[in-house]
């Protein structure tokens, strides 16, 4: 039965100094647009985005390329669709009642505890790509119809039965020369970065700015300790 299991996975995005992996985001890109585009949409996240270069870090041509060549969307002064441009955003999809993509992986804890004190979260982190990584690995092979609905068992799926089908087997996409090859766990880890950078795709420069700005707290705090000692000199 679904019991929450959640593994921890080592991406390379986490502590103070993690980084996304740009060829493993390209990989999640691509996992994305061939697998779980089918029902999920991504409508906050806008084409031109995949040009960044703490991103996938797609070129030019290459986001305009890959916008127009895998998405319509709909275009209110036409009033019809038309390819998509790189100044437009991920058409949202609808079609089978899936959640979007977008903000996934900050929307769902995969640690929590003990006893809702969440010190499990401060040594792992929040667990939002773990969560989606080991809901894609989490099949049992179980499944059950319930009210007309086939319903799979999952593990890390709170309550055990997901309506969502298993998207992955492994072998699913084809990487390019020199990647990875793409096992189940493979392509799980891939997309579950990339939805982590859809959902913090300034992760980097955050931790940056925070490093910068402890630095010089550390710096300011020693200098006005120095300030103190000096100012009060003659009294003490
Ligand atoms: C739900 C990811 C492919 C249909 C979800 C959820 C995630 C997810 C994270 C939310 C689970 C939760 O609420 O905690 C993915 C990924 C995919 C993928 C990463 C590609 C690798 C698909 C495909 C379909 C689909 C291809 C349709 C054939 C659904 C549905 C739900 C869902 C219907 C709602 C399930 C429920 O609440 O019972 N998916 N999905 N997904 N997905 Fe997917």
């Amino acid at each position: 039965g679904g019991d929450g299991h959640v593994e921890d996975v080592d991406f390379s995005f986490e502590g103070p100094f993690g980084t996304y992996d740009q060829s493993q985001l390209q990989r999640g890109l691509q996992v994305y647009t061939e697998v779980c585009s089918a029902c999920h949409g991504l409508r906050y996240v806008p084409f031109r985005t995949l040009g960044a270069e703490d991103g996938p870090g797609l070129s030019e041509a290459e986001v305009r390329a890959y916008a127009a060549q895998n998405f319509f969307v709909y275009d209110a002064e036409l009033d019809e669709e038309r390819e998509a441009r790189p100044t437009d955003k991920f058409p949202p999809n609808n079609g089978v009642g899936a959640p979007d993509l977008s903000l996934m992986a900050k929307a769902r804890a995969g640690f929590h505890g003990p006893y809702g004190t969440g010190i499990s979260q401060l040594i792992n982190g929040m667990g939002g790509p773990e969560y989606i990584y080991s809901l894609l690995t989490g099949y049992t092979g179980e499944q059950k119809e319930q009210a007309g609905t086939v319903l799979y068992e999952n593990h890390a799926f709170p309550g055990g039965w997901i309506s969502m089908a298993p998207p992955l087997y492994g072998e699913d996409v084809e990487y390019a020369e020199g990647q990875p090859s793409p096992s189940l766990e493979q392509e799980a880890m891939d997309v579950s970065a990339f939805l982590m950078w859809t959902a913090e795709p300034k992760m980097m420069a955050r931790k940056q700015t925070g490093f910068t700005a402890v630095v010089f707290l550390i710096l300011l705090s020693v200098l006005l300790y120095l300030t103190n000692k000096a100012i009060w000199k003659p009294i003490k």
